[in-house]
């Protein structure tokens, strides 16, 4: 029964580094099949979101090395299948890259569909459109992707929604296409310029990423290289959303500042104190939360990933806040849980109404997805007294040694694994 034991109410004050960007990564990986050379790979955050992925690659024939924690080299030209259907693969949202990797290098793609948090449907509709645009015959069968073509060809995409995974896909899909092709209405997310940048070192042609137009001129083949993938968006955002809740002063290191300039702007408005530098943001929280609006939308808009972070932090602002969920419509499930700990929070439709409470007092609580879970942890190192949390499998998909890095920010909390565990973390918790 893991579970994280949290004694709440010390302000984190310290440094701490953030890891590489988990959604870029699954890009990146899926990316790394494209070649028949060895792709070295920095600064893959160790989760179980990549690890799965590179359970993917090798059971598809791949060769996977990891060279330490963070880096992994990967070489495509001894895949042996474009069938990809192991168990584990169902669980995470970044399997469907490899629909588009291995069309995009076989032709030929057969993967179990993609499961991944539980935040609302999450259809595939315009990454089947984006393949057929470039003349693939896509089917689901069984639960998989099935999609078979004899050539791709390069084609105008227009995607009806903004979506990260489609843009992705595609450029994955079309990078070894004949002649040029144009995805219009792209997600501008920073790892989808990441993925964009890796494939373009490893000799493909896609110019745009990170407007509105990505344009992608096919070539013949990838080749090897070396990349390091850039810092994580949301970890470094939860960190800094921690800092301004337990009211600390914490130094976020290793961080691309903006890329995180909707976030920053949040927590000045709340009365934060924020200071950039070249790769560190620092945030200083003392004062008591002023009242905002705050609405999730596509890049450089308010990340949907930090929308329950800022909720957390507005439960406890003086006065009433408006949350309104843009992207996911299934993402207000931990409002439940925060209520729990005190919250006064009311949700209609896609739209949270916050009446601020002056504090949150500890309470036993239930993580029902990835973002969601990490938002009650920081929740939980604001309230008083302790707080447990269920199901943190969720959170360890998205969030590397998330225990041990806040403990190094002079947080109090564990993983326990039974009674017992809790009841010590307790008793020397109140000894301390
Ligand atoms: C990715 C991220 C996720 C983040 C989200 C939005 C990964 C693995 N996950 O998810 O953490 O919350 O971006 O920033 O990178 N849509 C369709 N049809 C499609 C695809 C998407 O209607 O074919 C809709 C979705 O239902 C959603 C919106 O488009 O309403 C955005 O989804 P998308 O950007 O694709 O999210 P994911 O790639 O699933």
């Amino acid at each position: 029964m893991n579970q994280y034991v949290i004694k709440g109410g010390t302000p984190l004050v310290g440094e701490v580094e953030i890891g590489g960007a988990k959604n870029a990564a699954l890009g990146i990986l899926a990316g790394a099949l494209l070649a028949n050379e060895t792709v070295e790979i920095e600064n893959v955050p160790d989760l179980r979101d990549t690890n799965v992925m590179l359970d993917a690659l090798r059971s598809i024939g791949a060769y996977v090395e990891k060279v330490d924690r963070h880096t992994v080299k990967v070489n495509g030209s001894t895949i042996s299948t474009t069938l990809l259907d192991i168990d584990s693969i169902k669980k995470i949202r970044g399997s469907y890259y490899f629909a588009g990797a291995l069309l995009g290098k076989y032709k030929n793609a057969e993967v179990a569909l993609p499961g991944g948090c539980n935040i609302g449907s999450r259809p595939v509709d315009q990454h089947i459109k984006g393949f057929r645009a470039l003349g693939a015959k896509v089917d689901i069968e069984h639960g998989c992707i099935v999609a078979d073509a004899e050539k791709l060809k390069g084609s105008h995409i227009y995607l009806d929604v903004v979506s990260v995974g489609a843009t992705i896909n595609v450029m994955l899909a079309s990078v070894m296409a004949e002649g040029q092709t144009y995805i219009e209405n792209a997600a501008k997310e920073p790892h989808v310029v990441d993925v964009a940048n890796f494939l373009n070192s490893m000799g493909a042609s896609i110019k745009g990423a990170g407007t509105d137009v990505i344009r992608i001129r096919g070539v013949e083949k990838l080749h090897g290289c070396h990349y390091s993938i850039i810092p994580d968006q949301i970890e470094a955002g939860t960190f800094m959303l921690a800092a301004a809740v337990t009211k600390g002063d914490v130094l976020v290191k290793n961080i691309i500042p903006k890329h995180l300039e909707s976030i920053t702007s949040k927590l000045l408005e709340i009365g934060c104190e924020v200071e950039e530098s070249d790769d560190a943001i620092r945030v200083v929280s003392s004062k008591p939360f002023r009242t905002t609006q705050v609405k999730t939308l596509p890049y450089p808009g308010f990340p949907t990933d930090m929308q329950p972070q800022i909720v957390v932090a507005l439960g406890l602002a003086e006065g009433t806040s408006i949350v309104t969920e843009s992207i996911f419509e299934n993402r207000f499930k931990y409002v439940d849980e925060l209520t729990r700990l005190g919250a006064n929070i009311k949700v209609e439709g896609n739209t949270a109404v916050i009446e601020g409470v002056s504090r949150y007092t500890g309470a036993n609580l239930t993580a029902p997805d990835l973002r969601a879970g990490a938002a009650l942890v920081v929740a939980g190192l604001a309230a008083n007294g302790f707080t447990s949390i269920d199901d943190i499998h969720y959170v360890e998909r998205g969030y590397e040694d998330f225990p041990e890095k806040l403990r190094s920010l002079g947080a109090d909390i564990e993983i326990v694994t039974d009674d017992k565990e809790l009841q010590e973390f307790k008793l020397k918790a109140m000894n301390r």
